[in-house]
């Protein structure tokens, strides 16, 4: 994920601009840059790779004034032109967040006479600015934000002016206040070293930042008075902005993520999706008789989800298999299949591999990665990157969820351009899709009785999970999750399968989560739930909040609020990974690095 940060004050403003960007290195980056008011303008320095990169191609810059950056590419690929700051005559920015209207903008601003140097969405900003600039920063950048849909934190530095401003919508953004110093970052990492007072900024809120005062702005350009809150927490718990664990971080910011996944894909005019990323014509899509879905671990599992959308939504036959089967399998493929590889890293070399082996056949190609500029991304003709941000915990969770919606948004573009789903149809999942971010954080808000559940199961030795359908593949990864962190066994099992075999295993020391949310095999699931109850297991379901009968039947019930059936494995996905991490917190597990594993499996 990007990271911002901004100095102004009486001290040299470089190696204090180089020392917070290194406190932000944590989430991540692929390139960095600095601009300095110095000489009586902006000195700007960039590079992809490592901030140490940049630092040892700096000369001795001169100024106090400063904004700077690391970059987490979303769109231009990771290189030196691409990274922050951009400008635009005398006025640089950096910025984090995703501007969905950048192409209007473009149009509008190349019409200008602007010239576009980088292949990113930032640059609009930086022209956005200098258009409206006349001597007041401030004015401009609420002018030019105005114009913006989208998603920003985002710092300016013009060469007129001592004076940095900032402003944010959707993206973090923390002001710093210091003695004769004030400080903005993306987090409080960033400058804790230096002040421990902060003000954390709200959606549509500015800051103008001078050594001697700090001032605060809505969208109209009215002052506000913010709260100034005292930090107190160290170094390392501000990097995880205060969570005990990355992955309990990241499971936190899935309500942010999901929405970023969809952000400026989805036209609820037209009620279609908006994936100029897919290259594929309509009327190749309209070809394609066959998907294969090719994935390891969590990926394969959301791979799994693919095949019941684009089979039940765009009518295509589909097929998913784990990447380091699928490359010893002598598949059958050719030019009507594509061949949709998923990887959040976009580094596992099976998946590669397999990638690779499917483009001996002639087939076309899709990744479905977090990570831009990765290997897999160069091995595919067409590309959807799905957003998340950075994941550092070992167990993937919020990129997870990403995958999931990005497969929701694929199918309902292949099911109206395949004339297979009719345009209300589309409206209504498209809305329901978007209300999934609310939903999200009514889950997490919820997160004490999830615990209190994981705790009271966390001696457990065995575990399943049992799910239908739709549910059937959140089953798998819950089993996934909860073995990965907690070490203990446990199955993820199709409710129907059970009794072929497993119903063996079930007693009274197994307990058995059960994916039982509304579906069309909603009553099967209760029957398979009796079938287990009846062996004596504990039984604890996942439930829509309408879901009055279910308590019968069951030890207890985590809630979910109430969408269309389609959807329900993304909530219930975020139950599962808390019920995972509380099971592991509890019993004192090294959750971020579980043992034996790597977040990037790069070896086959
Ligand atoms: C998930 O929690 C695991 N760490 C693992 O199964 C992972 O999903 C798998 O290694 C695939 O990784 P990728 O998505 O980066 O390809």
């Amino acid at each position: 994920m990007c990271g911002i940060v901004g100095y102004v004050g009486k001290k040299q403003a470089t190696p204090i601009i180089l020392d917070a960007l290194k406190r932000l290195e944590y989430r991540g980056y692929d390139s960095a840059g600095l601009a300095v008011l110095a000489n009586g303008g902006i000195e700007v320095h960039k590079t992809e790779g490592k901030i140490s990169d940049l630092e040892a191609t700096l000369p001795d810059i001169k100024g106090l004034y400063g904004i700077g950056h690391t970059r987490w590419a979303t769109q231009g690929a990771p290189n030196t032109i691409n990274a922050h700051p951009h400008v635009s005559g005398n006025i640089a920015v950096v910025h984090n967040g995703i501007i969905e209207n950048y192409q209007e903008l473009y149009d509008e601003l190349k019409g200008d006479g602007y010239e576009f140097v980088s292949e990113t969405d930032t640059e609009v900003l930086a022209h956005l600015a200098h258009k409206y600039y006349k001597g007041n920063l401030v004015a401009a950048v609420i002018e030019g934000l105005k114009r913006v849909k989208g998603t920003y934190a985002a710092a300016f530095l013009c060469g007129d002016l001592n004076q940095v401003v900032a402003a944010r919508k959707d993206s973090p953004l923390v002001a710093g206040i210091g003695n004769g110093e004030n400080f903005i970052a993306s987090d409080v990492t960033a400058f804790l070293k230096y002040t421990r007072n902060v003000v954390y900024m709200h959606d549509f809120e500015l800051v103008s930042l001078s050594s001697k005062k700090i001032e605060f702005f809505d969208f109209d350009g009215n002052p506000i008075e913010e709260s100034i809150e005292s930090i107190e927490w160290n170094i390392e718990a501000a990097e995880k902005s205060g969570y005990p664990h990355f992955m309990l971080k990241e499971i936190h910011e899935q309500a942010t993520s999901v929405h970023d996944t969809m952000l400026g894909r989805i036209s609820e005019l037209t009620g279609d999706v908006v994936l100029g990323e897919v290259k594929l014509s309509k009327e190749e899509i309209r070809k394609l008789e066959r998907v294969v879905i090719i994935a390891c671990g969590t990926s394969y599992n959301a791979g799994l989800l693919g095949k019941y959308l684009f089979e039940g939504l765009a009518g295509i036959h589909t097929d998913v298999d784990i990447s380091s089967e699928f490359r010893y399998s002598n598949p059958v493929l050719g030019d009507s299949t594509l061949v949709i590889s998923i990887s959040q890293s976009g580094e596992t070399a099976d998946t590669i591999a397999a990638t690779k082996e499917a483009k001996t056949y002639g087939c076309r190609t899709l990744a479905v990665t977090n990570v831009v500029g990765t290997t897999l991304s160069r091995e595919v003709e067409n590309i959807v990157y799905t957003r998340a941000g950075p994941e550092i915990g070992v167990a993937a969770t919020k990129t997870f969820t990403s995958q999931l919606i990005t497969l929701y948004l694929l199918a309902v573009h292949f099911a109206r351009i395949r004339k297979k789903m009719d345009v209300d149809m589309s409206k209504r999942l498209l809305v329901s899709l978007k209300q999934l971010p609310g939903m999200i954080q009514q889950i997490l808000n919820n997160r004490e009785s999830i615990r209190k559940q994981a705790v009271r199961f966390s001696t457990a030795r065995d575990y399943f999970f049992l799910g239908r359908s739709l549910n059937y593949p959140i089953a798998l990864e819950g089993a996934l999750k909860l073995k990965e962190i907690s070490y203990i066994h446990a199955e993820g099992y199709a409710a129907g399968e059970l009794k072929h075999g497993p119903l063996a295993l079930i007693s009274k020391d197994t307990p058995v989560v059960a994916l039982a949310t509304r579906a069309s095999t909603y009553d099967k699931m209760l029957n398979n739930i009796k079938e287990v109850k009846a062996r004596g297991a504990p039984v604890l379901a996942i439930a829509g909040m309408d879901d009055t009968e279910i308590g019968k039947y069951v030890d207890a019930v985590i809630r979910v609020p109430v969408t269309v059936e389609l959807l329900y494995p993304v909530l219930s996905s975020v139950v599962v990974q808390l019920l995972a991490y509380y099971t592991a917190d509890a019993l004192g597990c090294p959750i971020d690095k579980p043992r034996n594993l790597a977040k990037s499996v790069t070896v086959e």
